[in-house]
């Protein structure tokens, strides 16, 4: 399973404008934008509101400090000291606007994000490593929500404040205003140069932190097999390259910014020296006054922030708009949609077909490829025709690889057929909803997941709406006695957060899980693999009794579950080759009879089926 177009580079797609991938967010903003614009506007005021104080030391230089006038020193100090606080004042109230409703859209975005997940069909989460999600719904979602704090206020609200500082500065001194202006244009062109460097190199960052993250979570959920093959060096090993390859990455953004900032820095600095030579000499002629230089000066120093702060946020900036690229390549993923009709030309019953001949769980020319499947590979499955008729319990069986999982999870459409059809009682499921599917059908799985719950509440999400009872009763049929002899009985915590159970007791929840809602139709991918043989007649004898209505569909290795079945239906080269009983299919397939009795292949071929005697080679296919 490989990334889609993760690894080393940056994406395949060609490179979004970040302006482009930013603005997408405008409907997550959209809630919240009277809080939002009154927040950058208030700090525009307050940013602007710094550049009256130049104002006031001129009027002050010129007038009161000119003409030794100490109560006209005194008024201006206190102006400057009102200005001052009234603009700290300003900044404190813009946080507290755009805090509350940037929390929000975060959350907003996350839990879009999440649904979308949950949606996406199984295929997405086949192709995707878990990590690149993970990292998506945390540090990317992080990112954004900062860059609408900060980045996004500040590139409006710095740059309102240079181009009033550069109108002020022009109006003092034009000619010393000029020159300070000198370094704008030759600027321009290195941070549009940057940014596209920069931009690359953050979301090669971004995607290797989600690489990360995916070694670190199968570090963690595989602790058992690295420990129990003392794999410890190969795994840290893997970290280590990954870890290396990331801070690679950020030297590399390190470096560029630094070069970034000391243009940024040093070109202004230059001219700013510049222009106080001349300014002095100006002075010293008399053509201009000592006050407006120290206005120009300081009006000039006070720019020095927004100026140099515009590197940064450009570079914040970039990071932001891969954060937004990342995000949204997961949200333009396609869900997998309620189709209203049926797909298939729809063959309409003829009218002499008996009811019960529809009835029941039917495979009707079934036809599935993976979809990341080679293209010259065979389909996984072709042709598969199978009726398995109401109440009937149909064992599946078949050689590893041969496609029963695939098969089974076709049913409640975790895949979609790629041809054919899957009919529940003569109707269509690629046409029902997939409530209405769910409704109609449980399923339990090979690997038995419990989620960080109570055992009840694990099994009771089998189904909506159950009790107590259904609960306690599913657990019966599912054999779970175990579960009362827990700490807290059925209200003990298990899964990742609670008790560790074993992995026949896990395969017992599960099981419970799916039939607690008594389900029209239950298919069961191998269930019951990791009991005991006895505790596996006991859990088959009482699926039977209690849902003796229930259409089912098990997969099973073991001859004492396909003795429990009705019929055996064997899956071979992709299609269902043979349908019978289980004494038929041993008599009658060769391939059966070897599945079933564990014997090698060549030694069944060497031994002429009619004369094969399975007891005098010392197995018992039973
Ligand atoms: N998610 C997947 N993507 C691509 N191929 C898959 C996927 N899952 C299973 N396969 C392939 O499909 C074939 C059938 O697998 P499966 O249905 O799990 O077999 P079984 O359950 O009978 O052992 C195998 O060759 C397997 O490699
Ligand atoms: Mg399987």
């Amino acid at each position: 399973m490989t990334a889609p177009a993760l690894e080393e580079s940056p994406p395949s797609t060609a490179r979004r404008s970040p302006v482009r991938s930013l603005l997408r967010l405008w409907p997550y903003v959209r809630p919240v934008r009277p809080r939002f614009f009154t927040a950058a506007f208030v700090a525009v005021v307050a940013s602007c509101m710094g550049l009256v104080i130049p104002l006031v030391l001129k009027w002050m230089v010129d007038g009161p400090i000119a003409d030794g006038d100490p109560g006209g020193v005194w008024l201006g100090g206190g102006l400057l000291l009102l200005l001052g606080v009234l603009e700290a004042g300003l900044f404190g109230l813009r946080r507290w606007l755009v805090a509350r409703p940037l929390a929000g859209v975060e959350a907003a975005l996350r839990a879009d994000l999440y649904r979308h997940l949950q949606r996406l069909p199984v295929s997405f989460h086949d192709r995707w490593p878990s990590g690149q999600l993970l990292s998506r719904a945390t540090t990317d979602l992080q990112l954004l929500r900062l860059f609408l704090a900060f980045p996004l206020t500040f590139l409006l609200v710095n740059g309102t404040t240079i181009l009033v500082g550069c109108g002020i500065l022009l109006n003092q001194a034009w000619n010393l205003g000029l020159v300070l202006l000198a370094p704008v244009l030759p600027l321009i062109v290195l941070c549009s140069m940057f940014e596209s460097r920069y931009s690359l190199a953050a979301r090669a960052a971004q995607d290797q932190i989600g690489d990360l993250t995916t070694v670190i979570e199968e570090g963690v959920l595989g602790i058992r097999i690295i420990k129990g093959f003392g794999r410890h060096r190969s795994q840290a090993r893997a970290f280590a390259t990954l870890s290396e390859r990331l801070r690679g990455t950020e030297l590399h953004k390190a470096r560029l910014l630094a070069m970034i900032w000391a243009l940024i820095m040093t070109l202004p600095e230059l001219a700013l020296g510049t222009a106080l030579v001349l300014g002095t000499l100006q002075v010293a002629d008399g053509g201009l006054s000592a006050g407006t230089l120290v206005a120009f000066l300081a009006t000039a120093l006070a720019l020095r922030w927004p100026v140099e702060s515009i590197g940064f946020l450009i570079a914040m900036s970039n990071e932001a708009a891969t954060a937004a690229d990342r995000f949204f390549e997961v949200m333009d993923e396609k869900v997998a949609v309620d189709r209203p009709a049926p797909r298939s030309s729809g063959r309409p019953a003829p009218a002499s077909r008996a009811a019960d001949a529809e009835a029941g769980l039917r495979f009707e020319n079934v036809g599935f490829r993976y979809p990341d499947a080679p293209p010259d590979a065979p389909p996984t499955l072709h042709g598969v025709d199978l009726h398995i008729r109401s109440g009937e319990t149909m064992a599946l069986v078949g050689a590893t690889g041969s496609g029963k999982t695939t098969l089974t999870a076709l049913v409640p459409r975790l895949y979609e057929a790629t041809s054919g059809r899957i009919t529940l009682d003569g109707e269509d499921t690629a046409g029902m909803s997939r409530s209405e599917l769910r409704t109609l059908l449980a399923v339990a799985f090979e690997e038995p997941t419990l989620f960080s719950a109570t055992v009840a509440e694990n099994v009771a999400m089998g189904a909506t709406g159950m009790s107590e009872e259904d609960v306690l009763r599913a657990l019966r049929i599912a054999q779970a006695d175990f579960v009362h002899d827990l700490p807290q009985g059925p209200h003990t915590q298990v899964g990742e957060q609670g008790l560790s159970l074993s992995g026949g007791q896990r395969q017992r929840l599960a099981l419970a899980r799916a039939v607690v809602g008594r389900p029209r139709f239950l298919v069961l991918d191998d269930p019951l693999s990791a009991l005991d043989v006895h505790t596996e007649a006991l859990v088959e004898a009482a699926l039977r009794r209690v849902l003796a209505s229930t259409t089912a569909l098990v997969v099973a290795h073991r001859p004492s579950t396909v003795l429990l079945a009705d019929r055996v239906a064997l899956l071979s080269g992709g299609r269902v080759t043979a349908v019978g009983t289980h004494h038929e299919l041993l008599h009658g397939s060769s391939e059966y009879r070897v599945l079933m009795s564990g014997e090698s292949a060549e030694a069944e071929a060497s031994a002429p089926p009619e004369t094969s005697d399975t007891a005098s080679r010392g197995g018992s296919p039973l």
